[in-house]
């Protein structure tokens, strides 16, 4: 191979980073994943479980995947290899799993949003639930479902192929102010509707009694969802960190990403519980399809549905896109910085494996699900735990110290970070992790 060193990239301006990390965490995660998660879990109670989880687990989390990142200056598994000894250096695997398994199955739904937003444009969405049931499996498996999960995967190579500046760099500054536009109005739109109150109430007022006797789903889902929204435990903030130039503050970067992707989340709640309401949808439907058909059947129902449910799938599909090129980038990275491979070919070589991978999931829903009930809860949970464990316990100077680069003496936040980090965090994704190993097996 090549020694000539090529010099690796970094982002053209701090706000290129900011949107790259945000475009990231907001995605199907939250415009899809979460809505779901709040239904299936008993509404505000799952959005309470939820919202602490961002704040103790997920915030302290990425700060140590940020931290790692822009030290190393490399990939997840070359980073890994440059901060751990013995077996630590080498779960930086983990993440490489599982991004490639991820963005499989991921592809597969952002394929139905595309199909979703041709739909209205086209035809309309069928107003009646079992008609709205019986096309969207026929749109979301099989042949039609291979065929968009091919084409949205190759736009994620285009993008990523044409390297951190003008590809990834470029793309989400263009996307992540115009789903933040268009959630806001979707949003203003719904609160017109005249489910919108039931729906407020059903998501906003939380039932304490739900926590205490659901806790064993409610934990593990909320603290799963809380990694996957916020692109935790898959080495994507490793991997965006790690193209920083610069010394900035990495507690502010962190409290922005963290800020909007939980305001996109809390906003889609507001898209769609009042439309699902007014409708007369049940919102407790469970299942990774239902939210498909629900929400169609509502825009059915609808005035001028078809164009309200073409831009909120649009959306929906910019929004994946954003995360996707992410948790692409973080196994094109390793490949490029480890075996020096150009980035064009290895974006092509890299999407067309995850490509093949998905096809399963586009064949059948039910596979769909246990990918991603596997991914989320077990997968990324470990990958989060096992370097929560390493950053936090035994390598915590040098994370407090590679912190404080770009914001100065830290004080006592140092050591509340690190404290958050060891038990909080570890305990957390370890009861999850028990806990989502149970549900697997189920
Ligand atoms: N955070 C993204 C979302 O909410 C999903 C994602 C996970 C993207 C991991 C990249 C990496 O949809
Ligand atoms: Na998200």
């Amino acid at each position: 191979m090549s020694s000539v060193e090529i010099p690796r990239e970094t982002w053209a301006t701090r706000i290129g980073f900011i949107f790259a990390a945000v475009g990231s965490a907001v995605g199907l995660g939250n415009i899809w994943r979460f809505p779901f998660q709040v239904g299936q879990e008993g509404g505000a109670a799952f959005l309470v479980m939820y919202l602490l989880f961002i704040l103790a687990v997920g915030f302290p989390a990425m700060l140590v995947e940020f931290v790692v990142g822009r030290y190393t200056e490399r990939n997840p598994v070359g980073a890994l290899r440059e901060i751990g000894s013995g077996a630590w250096r080498y779960v930086g695997w983990i993440f490489i799993a599982t991004g490639f398994v991820i963005l499989s199955y991921y592809s597969v739904v952002a394929g139905w949003t595309i199909r979703y937003t041709v739909l209205g444009l086209q035809d309309g969405y069928l107003a009646d639930a079992a008609e709205a049931e019986a096309q969207f499996v026929t749109l979301a498996s099989g042949l039609d479902a291979i065929v968009l999960h091919a084409l949205f995967m190759a736009a994620v190579i285009l993008i990523v192929g044409a390297g951190i500046k003008r590809g990834i760099e470029l793309a989400v500054t263009v996307m992540v102010p115009a789903i933040i536009v268009i959630v806001v109005g979707l949003a203003v739109y719904a609160a017109t509707l005249e489910g919108a109150g039931d729906a407020y109430a059903y998501y906003l007022s939380p039932d304490l009694g739900v926590i205490a006797a659901n806790w064993t789903s409610i934990l593990p889902a909320a603290a799963g969802q809380a990694f996957f929204t916020l692109s935790l435990g898959m080495g994507v903030m490793i991997t965006y960190a790690s193209y920083l130039g610069e010394d900035r503050n990495l507690a502010e970067d962190g409290a922005i990403v963290i800020g909007f992707d939980t305001a996109i989340a809390f906003v889609t709640g507001l898209i769609v519980f009042p439309i699902l309401f007014t409708a007369g949808v049940d919102p407790a439907d469970p299942g990774a399809g239902a939210i498909f058909v629900s929400l169609a059947a509502a825009f059915g129902d609808l005035t001028l549905g078809w164009l309200v449910g073409a831009v909120f799938f649009g959306t929906v599909a910019i929004a994946a896109l954003s995360s996707a090129i992410s948790l692409m980038e973080v196994v094109v990275s390793y490949v490029v910085d480890e075996h020096a491979v150009d980035r064009r070919v290895a974006a092509l070589a890299i999407g067309g494996g995850i490509f093949v991978l998905g096809i399963p999931s586009a064949y059948d829903l039910v596979l769909l699900d246990l990918f991603d009930l596997f991914a989320d809860q077990i997968l990324l949970v470990l990958g989060g735990l096992l370097l929560a464990i390493l950053v936090g316990w035994i390598l915590s100077d040098l994370a407090v110290e590679e912190l404080s680069l770009g914001i100065g003496d830290l004080g006592g936040y140092g050591t509340a970070w690190i404290w958050a980090v060891r038990i909080p965090v570890v305990l957390v994704l370890i009861v999850a992790l028990v806990l989502g190993v149970l549900d697997y097996l189920e």
